[in-house]
């Protein structure tokens, strides 16, 4: 699967040897750009064919697409590179996409049990404002990360407190990929029978 991954293995050496630091690593494109734009552009269709829901939880009002098959497929293509930058064997959870508009914030938070390893790729933006997440580290240090098209940031979902300020740009997407450790075996694909399946009740 690797080589369908824009990340090479040095690059994924380096953040792997982050990831046990801080448990937070950028990598530069992990998704290739390409493929970023595109999916940028799924979800922009999906909004206009009303296939986008809106967000009544971390950000209400932005628009949210949960488990698409478009964004579960992330989900088993970049399996192996997060294992390799987790340095854990990694089940697929479920995906996540969301389209953030202007002024939305995402207030601080840590995520529920099913996004142990987790990794959020940026896709488009409406324009080149730079939107950095903020995420508290392993260390307890604040980190303010920005990502281009492409670019993902893998970090420990449930333990680092993460957010960020009002969006600046009139829109501004970005997808969620999530994992748990392989013994975890009762949270493998969010308690779905399969990927690209709508979240249970
Ligand atoms: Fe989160």
């Amino acid at each position: 699967m690797s080589k369908h991954v824009g990340a090479s293995t040095s690059d994924l050496a380096a953040a792997a040897a982050e990831f046990a630091r801080s448990g937070v690593a950028v990598v530069k494109e992990l998704v290739p750009r390409p493929v970023a734009v595109y999916l940028s552009s799924v979800l922009s269709v999906m909004h206009g064919a009303g296939r986008l829901t809106s967000d009544r939880s971390q950000v209400p009002g932005a628009f949210v697409t949960y488990g698409d098959p478009a964004f579960d497929t992330l989900l088993p293509l970049l399996a192996g590179p997060m294992s390799q930058i987790t340095g854990v064997e990694l089940w697929p959870t479920y995906s996540f996409a969301r389209t953030y508009l202007h002024g939305q914030e995402l207030t601080k938070h840590s995520d529920r049990p099913s996004c142990q390893y987790s990794v959020t790729v940026h896709l488009g933006a409406s324009d080149d404002e730079a939107w950095p997440i903020e995420i508290t580290d392993l260390g307890g240090a604040d980190r303010s990360i920005e990502l281009a098209p492409g670019d993902g940031l893998a970090y420990l979902g449930c333990e680092l407190t993460h957010w960020r300020g009002p969006c600046p740009s009139q829109w501004y997407s970005q997808a969620f990929l999530h994992y748990v450790d392989r013994s975890d075996r009762n949270l493998v694909f969010d308690g779905r029978p399969s990927l690209g399946r709508p979240r249970p009740n």
